[in-house]
This record gives structure tokens, C-alpha cells and sequence, in this order.
């Protein structure tokens, strides 16, 4: 047996929390978690505001949301049980923490503990998963994959990113349809920013939009490459000039040679991650300043990864897949372990999920490979189109009302008794 491995107790309550940015399919997850735990006879709860819920003591009882309040968790986007961006330290910094933790497990019988979430949450699910021997108490546990960015490492995809690159492509090339329309008279130039701090997988997505010099985007801006105001400007002109019009596409985490941010807001969350937005306004002052070309930009933010309604259908699915992989790893009696998702085939388009250590996965973060990023360094390789096109195939469309919008599920979210005092932090 692995060292991840103990045998299971197999009684006692399961906790899931969703944490960071949260995606047009984490809810996905959280159906597949709860659908494969019930099918188990195991009881969810789910804590209000990812660990900050566990720390309060603020639990939820799925148990009180009927099969079909779950299943539509499948098309909803957004994070029905709260998120949150909170760094544990460790466990000789602040025991307090880790004790008052064991404390809400323990009142709760809780012996499985499931987040869903980034690097930054893995590093949270490793912490914990080693507390169990630390404080004499079996508690296992397994992050859930989850990030727009799709910076996870050792998984081939972070479930969240499928739909992200897909609503990026489809915007890329909706939005070009309409600068090459007004071109001769109006608009030259538009730039849309998306998110993806500091790697480049969501601005790559973007290049599925078209494929030779000509077809949009023209331009990517990746994190992985110091911006370069020259060759940026010389190439916005020689494709105006060629094409009549130039579609940009810029990583939030654009950097210039010095490694600053294009674009800071200036503050911080957490984990000390900059707030970054902002980028696309700045490339446009340039380019109008410099080429004197009127431009359009635009940056969908929260937009791009709650697009729930242009999602992926292999996405929703990976995401689905991870969640009910997760409790299956749990109730086996694994520990300190992430479901993640391996390719075997590029096409016909085939995957599979296997266990991972959190360790190999915890504050680590995957860029663009070099092989990716085209020699000029604003476009991609075909090895990329191969890895990404997959990833957006298909729809899964949320059922929509009569009033034309989707119909998306408010969960009650019944709250669990408390059943210990109250935690100052
Ligand atoms: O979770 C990743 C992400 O979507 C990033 O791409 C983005 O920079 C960040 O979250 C925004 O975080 P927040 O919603 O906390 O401002």
C-alpha cells in the first residue's frame, strides 16, 4: 500500500470547499463530488467560503438540496458554496489554525476533506492532509483541480480553462469580424486583454480563433515574453497596412523587460499575487500615440471565466469527472493525492484521470512550453493548436427560460448547527 494510502474508516461526514478564482464549471465539480458521495451513502457538507467556513465553523448541508438543485450544479456558473483567497501558514506559524481546524472536523465527524482549487490550494490541501498524523486525528485529503488558468502542474489541463479558451476564441473572432468591418473608415486596431497572470495559456487560446498571417488574432501578448515596444508597434503597423486592420490579444501578466507588470493596480491578495487589469488600455494609448490608429479594447474579466453559457462540453465534463474521481480516491482511503487528468490521445481527442501527489502540484506553476510561442514570439505553434484545440471542443449549453436567460440553480445552502464557540483569526 502507497504511503498515500491508509485503509478507510469509511464512516463519517465529507467536507468540500471551492477556493480562488472561481470558474464557469467548478460548480460541475461540486455536482460530481456530491452526486458520487451520495450514490455512497457519504454526507456533504460544504463550507461557506472555502477554508475561512471550515475555520468559522460555517458548514453547509448539501443533504438539504434535492438531486435536481445538484444536477443543475453541472450548468451554473460562479461558486455556489463561496470562495475565498486565505494562505494558511504553517503549522509552526499559527498551530492555532491547524488545532481550531481538527476542532470542526472532529465536532463534525468530518474524515474527508476535498479542495477545489489552484497551486495556491493544493498547497492548502497538502498542509492539511499532513495534519491527520501532526494532531492524532484520520483525515484525508485530496485537492480538486480548478483554475482559468491552466497552470497546474503534472495535469494536462485544469478543468475551468477549456471553457475560458473557448469563450476567448469565439470572442477573438467574433470582435475581429467587426474591426474588419469598420476598418476603412473607423477602427484599426483592437486589443482584448485576458486573464492568466503569469502564464499565457488563455492568450494562446485565442490564436484557435484563426491559423496563417492574415487570419486574427495577429498579435498574443504572453506572460513568458518580456514585451518588446518595437516589435509590438512594428508589427501592429505592418499588419494594418497589409490586412487593413490588427487584432491584438494581451496576457493580463504581460511584463516589460525590467519584469514589471504593463499593468498593476497596485494591490495585493493573500498569497502576494499583484492585482493585475489594465493592459489593453495601455497598448491602445500606445499604439495611438505612436501609429496614430483609432483602436477599440476590451477586457471581459470576470466575464471571461463566468461564460458559463459558451462553455466547453469537454471542460464541463473533465470538471464533473475530477469531482467524482475525488471522493472515489477519498473513500479508498487515499490521502495528500490530486485527481488529474491524463492525455492519451491528441485525436481523436482522448483522456483519462489518475491520482498525482499534492506535493508534485502545490505552489508550482506551469507555463507555456517555449515550443508553443512562434519565433517572433506572437503567435502559436502548431504543437499548441494540437494541445489546445481539444480542450474547447463541443457545447453544453445551459438550459434557457422563457425569458431568454439561462436558468441557473440558487442552491438553499441550509446552514449546519454550530456546534463550538466562535474563532477569532
Ligand atoms: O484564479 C485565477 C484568476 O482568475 C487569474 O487569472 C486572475 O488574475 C485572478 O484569478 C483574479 O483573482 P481575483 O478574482 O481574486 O481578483
Amino acid at each position: 500500500m502507497s504511503p498515500n494510502r491508509r485503509p478507510s474508516t469509511a464512516t463519517g461526514n465529507l467536507l468540500y470547499a471551492q477556493s480562488g478564482g472561481v470558474t464557469a464549471v467548478i460548480n460541475a465539480t461540486a455536482a460530481g463530488v456530491i452526486e458520487a458521495a451520495r450514490g455512497k451513502g457519504v454526507k456533504v457538507y460544504a463550507a461557506r467560503n472555502g477554508i475561512l467556513g471550515a475555520l468559522r465553523e460555517e458548514l453547509i448541508d448539501t443533504s438539504k438540496e434535492t438531486a435536481a438543485a445538484v444536477a443543475a450544479l453541472r450548468h451554473t456558473p460562479g461558486g455556489a458554496f463561496g470562495s475565498c483567497r486565505y494562505k494558511l501558514k504553517s503549522l509552526e506559524d499559527n498551530r492555532a489554525e491547524y488545532e481550531r481546524l481538527i476542532e470542526v472536523f472532529r465536532a463534525h465527524d468530518i474524515r474527508w476533506f476535498l479542495y477545489n482549487g489552484g497551486n495556491d490550494s493544493a498547497d492548502t490541501a497538502l498542509k492539511i492532509s499532513q495534519l491527520g498524523k501532526a494532531m492524532n486525528y484520520d483525515i484525508r485529503c485530496i485537492g480538486v483541480p480548478k483554475t482559468v488558468d491552466n497552470d497546474l502542474a503534472v495535469t494536462d489541463c485544469c478543468p475551468g480553462f477549456g471553457s475560458v479558451a473557448k469563450y476567448t476564441a469565439i470572442s477573438t473572432l467574433e470582435a475581429s469580424l467587426d474591426v474588419a468591418s469598420m476598418a476603412e473608415t473607423s477602427t484599426k486596431v483592437f486589443i482584448l486583454e485576458v486573464m492568466g497572470r503569469h502564464a499565457g495559456w488563455i492568450a494562446a487560446a485565442a490564436g484557435l480563433a484563426g491559423e496563417g498571417a492574415d487570419a486574427p488574432p495577429h498579435i498574443i501578448l504572453f506572460p513568458e515574453n518580456p514585451f518588446d515596444e518595437t516589435a509590438f508597434l512594428s508589427k501592429v503597423k505592418a499588419t494594418v497596412e497589409r490586412v487593413g486592420w490588427c487584432t491584438v490579444v494581451a496576457s493580463e501578466g504581460v511584463r516589460n523587460a525590467a519584469g514589471q507588470f504593463l499593468a498593476e493596480a497596485g494591490t495585493r491578495d493573500a498569497f502576494g499575487h499583484a492585482q493585475l487589469g489594465g493592459v489593453a488600455p495601455v497598448l491602445a494609448a500606445l499604439v495611438k500615440e505612436k501609429l496614430g490608429y483609432k483602436y477599440h479594447w476590451a477586457l471581459p474579466d470576470y466575464l471571461q471565466r463566468s461564460a458559463r453559457h459558451a462553455a466547453s462540453k469537454v471542460d464541463a465534463e473533465q470538471a464533473y469527472a475530477v469531482g467524482k474521481a475525488a471522493v472515489g480516491y477519498a473513500l479508498a482511503g487515499m490521502n495528500a493525492v490530486m485527481p488529474v487528468i491524463v492525455r492519451t490521445s491528441d485525436a481523436p481527442y482522448r483522456w483519462k484521470i489518475e491520482p498525482a501527489p499534492l506535493a508534485k502540484i502545490a505552489n508550482r506553476e506551469k507555463k507555456m512550453p517555449k515550443h508553443f510561442i512562434t519565433r517572433d514570439g506572437f503567435g502559436i505553434t502548431a504543437a499548441a493548436r494540437r494541445y489546445l484545440s481539444p480542450l474547447i471542443h463541443g457545447e453544453a449549453p445551459p438550459p434557457y427560460g422563457k425569458d431568454g436567460l439561462p436558468r441557473y440553480v440558487q442552491l438553499k445552502n441550509a446552514a449546519v448547527a454550530k456546534k463550538l464557540a466562535g474563532f477569532q483569526r
